[in-house]
């Protein structure tokens, strides 16, 4: 078991990580509970696959679950007006706490929903997906998409406590583990080379579930994250603004792609990062021989390394268009976050439209 704090203040919150927790999650959500019940909030996919075993773990508590439809559509302002006045029918107070129990998207929509019920809530994270684990369910970013893009309505609301079981996911289809994998890949590339070599050695392990290697990812991604975050949690001092390693190349592979199943987040992301050390060495900061690597172990794994494995064949300019409407763009120009080595990422400010286009036309 690995219990990572987020050390935020007034906000620090715990994240449990242990295989089987969600069968023995009561004892943890105990404190969370008004009268024996709590308010679980999942989707119909999740219940079904984890429901069960979750409320045998409860020891007793009441679950009163709210289930959302599967999928990107319940991540909207409909999802969110349906849930919330769910939530307000089931008379939830501002000192209650719900649970997220979901992927990325039950827990963005469900802490977006206790963001703003009855002007703010608490929640507890409990996410059932490996991309949830070790990114969206840790440092309190909640959102929903709009009719302008993704996750551009939202708001910064910490959990109170995320409970993490690695043996959720077993269910999970592999591409969707791969997809998880990719950000825990990408918390290496940003400053930790030695994770980074130990995912060289033991990331087939990772995505094959072997417990001790699931675990030991899961805990040093989480671990990686909570620091950043506890740095700078509403990524405005350069800090966190890290963690968007192969998001702004990532987001327009997703544009390109319609934002659809041909390439799952995790995918994009990860196709993402092996540009943008593809880009970096363009631009002589880091060695072709790290770019080599990142790649490499991409395709490995399994994942996409560049444009023609995300299946995107627009151009460069086209590609740069769809980058500008990434809600991180600065006075119209967008940050990019590149690196000085594997494990040596930064934010550079200064990197030109035209030079990422021409770049993107002939990358591969
Ligand atoms: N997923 C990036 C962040 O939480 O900041």
């Amino acid at each position: 078991m690995s219990v990572i704090p987020v050390a935020l203040g007034a906000r620090a919150y715990d994240v449990v990580i242990e295989d089987g927790l969600i069968g023995r999650a009561g004892e943890r959500l105990f404190s969370f509970a008004r009268d024996g019940r709590l308010i679980v909030v999942t989707d119909a996919n999740v219940w079904a696959a984890l429901g069960e075993r979750f409320v045998a773990g409860l020891g007793g508590l009441d679950a009163v679950p709210i289930v959302m439809a599967p999928g990107e559509a319940s991540k909207s302002w409909v999802g969110l007006a349906n849930l919330v006045d769910q939530l307000l029918v089931l008379g939830i107070e501002r000192n209650d706490h719900l649970i997220a129990f979901g992927g990325g998207v039950i827990g963005d929509l469900a802490g977006f929903a206790a963001a703003i019920v009855n002007r703010g809530c608490g929640y507890v994270q409990v996410p059932t997906s490996l991309l949830a684990q070790v990114d969206s369910s840790v440092g309190g970013k909640t959102a929903i998409n709009v009719a302008a893009g993704k996750n551009l309505v939202g708001a910064f609301h910490q959990p109170a406590l995320v409970l993490i079981d690695p043996a959720a996911t077993a269910s999970l289809d592999p591409r969707h583990v791969r997809a998880g994998y990719a950000e825990i890949f990408k918390y290496a590339l940003i400053e930790d080379v030695g994770f980074f070599e130990w995912l060289e050695a033991h990331g087939s392990a990772v995505i094959a579930g072997e417990t001790a290697a699931r675990e030991h990812a899961i805990a040093t991604a989480v671990a990686g994250k909570a620091k950043v975050v506890a740095e700078d949690e509403r990524e405005t001092k350069g800090r966190r603004a890290l963690l968007n390693l192969g998001h702004t190349f990532g987001h327009a592979l997703e544009a390109a792609t319609g934002f659809s199943d041909a390439l799952f987040h995790g995918e994009a992301v990860a196709a993402g990062c092996a540009l943008a050390f593809d880009f970096s060495a363009q631009r002589g900061l880091c060695s072709s021989e790290d770019a080599g690597r990142v790649r490499a172990h991409l395709v490995r794994v399994g994942l996409p390394a560049g444009l023609r494995d995300a299946g995107v064949s627009a151009s460069g300019a086209e590609l740069v268009a769809a980058m500008m409407t990434d809600k991180k763009k600065e006075g119209g120009r967008l940050p990019f976050i590149l690196a000085r080595g594997i494990g040596a990422a930064f934010v550079d400010k200064s990197v030109e439209r035209a030079e990422v286009a021409e770049f993107l036309d002939r990358a591969g």
